[in-house]
């Protein structure tokens, strides 16, 4: 099978989610991908939130997937041997230690380029170099406050919000793997390697331009139409929290379907598309509102569009939620039933589509992931076990030229 980034390797000087997610995927497409990871301990995900005792955590696993895997003291003067030719050998070294690690182990990026002037250095920092919080230690939900995501979710009356979704940490990664292709391809024009840096705050505040929108818009008018602030409500000089309210020109709402009471997510996502709307009143059985003033208009509908969820949500009161989804997808209505992680990992589409995948791994049996959301035409991903700590270190040294004894010195925990 045609895999693109074949022939490309990468040292993964990652951990945690961001860096890792952005090499895995990568891999998934082909690339060599080397996980320099610590003697002894490696990346602190390995034994994070372990289900099992002293077998890598899912949480490892599911972000490392298709890599090697070599421990290296890089902080030891034969470790930074290793890790210079390495370096040598390479195209791309991506890293997101906290501000400043790399250039304190002795590897600035002026040294990289010293050592291969192709080299792409491509970086995850919480902030973006030179930004005044530039020397902060960051996470997913510190990102999340900083890049405008906490405090346009959640409600109104409520306190800033953060979504489960990783948007601060493998939406940072998504970018940067964006970022080292694109320098990629630049390095075949100008043979040239050259660093890329992406900040959390950044990749989360690209994801809520929306939001900036809004706030745009507030400035101008001093009201928000698609708020369920509007028209009953206030607003004041910066965007709310809107609930549930779809974030576009569609208005949409999470409504209750049979069960709610005591199943949580017995829900839909019903969303009020403007030109849809009279096959939204025949399929609620509502054929008055298709020629009543108070509701033809998107604009007449507006300032009473909770009563209209509420009828909704009437007529939804004998349905599950998906017998809904399956009565308005007739009525071509956007809605989709509100899904649970144990309705998903068993979804027998996201299972024959590849989105879930069960990968054997050497220590645990097996375990299950989420494998590629971007599909080709020419290449399937195929997800392999994420590799034991120090698993592939012989392989990667005598690759690099070092013999049996050198190896040997080198291997082992205590290399200081
Ligand atoms: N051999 C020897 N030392 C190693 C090593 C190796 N193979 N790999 C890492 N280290 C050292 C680094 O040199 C650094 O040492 P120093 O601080 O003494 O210079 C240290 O290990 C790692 O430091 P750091 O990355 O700051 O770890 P941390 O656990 O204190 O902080 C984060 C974790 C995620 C908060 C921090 O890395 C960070 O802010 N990263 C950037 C943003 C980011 O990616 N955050 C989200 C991750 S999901």
């Amino acid at each position: 099978m045609n895999k693109p980034l074949q022939g490309i390797r990468i040292i993964d000087f990652t951990h945690v989610q961001a860096g890792p997610a952005c090499t895995q995927m990568l891999a998934w497409f082909g690339a060599d991908v080397i996980k320099v990871e610590r003697p002894g301990s490696g990346d602190v995900t390995r034994s994070q939130l372990r289900d099992i005792p002293d077998v890598d955590a899912l949480y490892f696993t599911m972000l490392n997937s298709n890599k090697k895997s070599l421990t290296l003291d890089t902080k030891t003067q034969a470790g930074k041997e290793v890790l210079e030719k390495l370096i040598k050998v390479s195209d791309v070294m991506v890293e997101n230690f906290g501000p400043g690690a790399l250039d304190r182990m002795g590897f600035s990026w002026e040294r990289i380029q010293e050592l291969n002037p192709k080299m792409i250095l491509a970086s995850v920092k919480g902030f973006s170099d030179g930004h005044h919080y530039e020397d902060l230690k960051v996470y997913e939900n510190v990102a999340q406050c900083a890049g405008g995501a906490a405090s346009t979710t959640g409600w109104w009356d409520g306190p800033p919000t953060v979504s489960s979704a990783a948007l601060g940490d493998s939406n940072t990664g998504m970018h940067l793997a964006i970022g080292i292709l694109t320098a990629y391809i630049g390095r075949q024009q100008t043979g040239k390697g050259q660093k890329v840096a992406v900040s959390m705050q950044d990749a989360v505040l690209n994801l809520c331009r929306v939001k900036m929108r809004d706030q745009l818009r507030l400035d101008r008018l001093g009201y928000l139409e698609e708020y369920p602030q509007y028209p009953h409500g206030t607003f004041s000089d910066v965007v709310p929290r809107g609930g549930n309210a779809g974030g576009g020109g569609q208005p949409g709402w999470v409504l209750k379907c049979k069960g709610w009471e005591t199943d949580p997510n017995a829900y839909i996502y019903f969303t009020v598309q403007g030109h849809a709307w009279e096959p939204i009143c025949d399929a609620i059985g509502k054929p008055e509102w298709k020629t009543d003033p108070n509701y033809t208009t998107a604009k007449a509908r507006q300032p009473h569009i909770m009563d209209i969820f509420g009828t909704i949500e009437e007529w939804l009161k004998d349905k599950t939620k998906y017998e809904a989804v399956d009565i308005l997808r007739k009525f071509d209505i956007p809605c989709a039933p509100v899904l649970s992680m144990k309705e998903l990992l068993n979804d027998e589409s996201l299972r024959k589509s590849g989105s879930i995948v069960e990968v054997p791994h050497k220590t645990r049996g097996s375990y299950f992931t989420v494998g590629s959301p971007i599909k080709f035409s020419d290449l399937k991903p195929e997800v392999t076990a994420s590799p034991l700590l120090g698993e592939n270190t012989d392989e990667v040294l005598s690759s690099l030229g070092y013999n049996g004894d050198q190896i040997k010195a080198l291997h082992s925990d205590k290399v200081v």
